[in-house]
């Protein structure tokens, strides 16, 4: 038995390949620094889609039909809002992909993608107090997007959000495309799997840490506390959020594509980054005198939650926005698993107790194996 499945190869892709030794990410045969710097959101849909059964979409053609599918979307979300009033922005999220009506995988794919980004800018402007703003299915994506959260949509802006959403589109079998994957291997529908991947992405094991990365510099407050509250926290057993990687033993190279995008960006809070700086030098440091040999790095967090936060994104929604850009990777690896047509069933070894009677322990792995 593989604790955690680590190292258990779960599928065969052509979607993406996560080199941990190397610290190298690939998608369909591109580097992910190619990618941030020459594809759009819907380049890299369409990019991500097109191997999948539906087949030859393009930039052009995923612009038009997300478009079209951010309109049909939010006929729904005025529903949406009433019944997500008292639930957190990601809850909220996963609500709303629920409801989204099964169809075909294709068609589904781009009305999961458009929902999560409507109702996303709708309760983003809903904690500010604000109207939601209803989409444009003329303009892009990401600028469709940023124009929905902050009522206009700045050229820097939309480029910082798009780097991001593209970075992390994809990541191999990561938790919450591995629970897509399971629940496609049924056959059941795209939209299934979304809602699921959005739950398994919400833990701040997995989707869950850059919140609390900005948590913790607010309570750091100053430099010269860094190693003191590292030493209290990591004594106490917590994880430093923003580090650490189960399959990189090295930097995750989308660290250093969103550090790019921020400095591009221009830190709205020079102390602000001066201070992540120092707390990311410290933390490398401390990580590697308390686990030697093991690579314990900067993931993609860390500077996520710096870039959105510079971006103006409220850190409650830091997740949600994670799930808007992985739902392009949600999407595929659902549509490759259908392909295969093959079920994911795995065994457990039981471990609890057997009956009275003639069952000997050596009867133990039949049991799992039947369950
Ligand atoms: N802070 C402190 N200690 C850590 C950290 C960390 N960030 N990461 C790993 N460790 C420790 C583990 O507790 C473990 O210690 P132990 O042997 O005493 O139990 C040791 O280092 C080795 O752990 P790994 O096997 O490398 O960790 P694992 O693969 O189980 O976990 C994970 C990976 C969950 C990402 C972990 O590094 C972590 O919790 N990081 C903080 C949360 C985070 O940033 N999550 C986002 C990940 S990126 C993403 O999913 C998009």
């Amino acid at each position: 038995m593989s604790k955690g499945l680590d190292g258990v190869v779960a599928a065969e892709t052509t979607i993406s390949r996560v080199d941990g030794e190397n610290g190298w990410l690939i998608v369909r045969g591109i580097e992910v620094e190619e990618l941030a710097a020459t594809h759009g959101f819907e380049a890299m849909a369409a990019l991500l889609w097109n191997a999948a059964e539906s087949g030859a979409a393009t930039a052009a053609s995923v612009n038009r039909d997300l478009g079209a599918a951010r309109a049909r979307v939010a006929e729904r979300v005025p529903a949406l809002l009433a019944l997500s009033e008292t639930m957190e922005p990601i809850d909220a999220l996963r609500l709303a992909v629920a409801a989204v009506p099964c169809s075909e995988a294709n068609r589904e794919s781009l009305e999961v993608t458009a929902m999560l980004s409507v109702m996303l800018a709708a309760l983003h402007r809903r904690e500010s107090g604000a109207a939601w703003i209803a989409p444009d299915p003329s303009l892009p994506h990401v600028t469709d997007l940023c124009r929905m959260l902050f009522g206009a949509a700045e050229a820097d802006r939309v480029r910082a959000l798009e780097t991001y959403l593209v970075t992390v589109a994809d990541h191999g079998m990561n938790a919450s495309t591995f629970t897509a994957r399971v629940i496609a291997s049924t056959q059941s529908d795209v939209v299934s799997a979304a809602t699921g991947g959005i739950g398994a992405l919400k833990g701040p094991l997995h989707g869950g840490a850059p919140g609390p990365v900005l948590d913790m510099l607010d309570d750091i407050g100053d430099e010269a506390g860094i190693q003191a509250w590292m030493d209290r926290h990591l004594g106490d057993g917590e994880r430093l959020m923003g580090f650490g990687h189960r399959i990189y033993r090295r930097r995750d190279p989308r660290a250093d594509v969103l550090k790019a995008a921020l400095s591009r960006f221009g830190a709205r809070d020079d102390n602000r980054v001066a201070l992540a700086e120092a707390v990311e030098t410290t933390a490398r440091a401390t990580l590697a005198r308390r686990y030697p040999g093991r690579g314990l790095d900067t993931n993609v967090e860390f500077y996520t939650a710096l870039l959105l936060e510079a971006v103006g994104v409220d850190r409650r929604f830091f997740t949600p926005l994670f799930a808007a850009g992985r739902i392009l990777g949600w999407t595929a690896h659902a549509r490759e698993q259908r392909a295969t047509g093959r079920l994911m069933r795995p065994l457990s070894s039981y471990v609890g107790p057997l009956p009275a009677g003639p069952l000997a322990l050596s009867d133990a792995p039949a049991l799992a194996a039947a369950g």
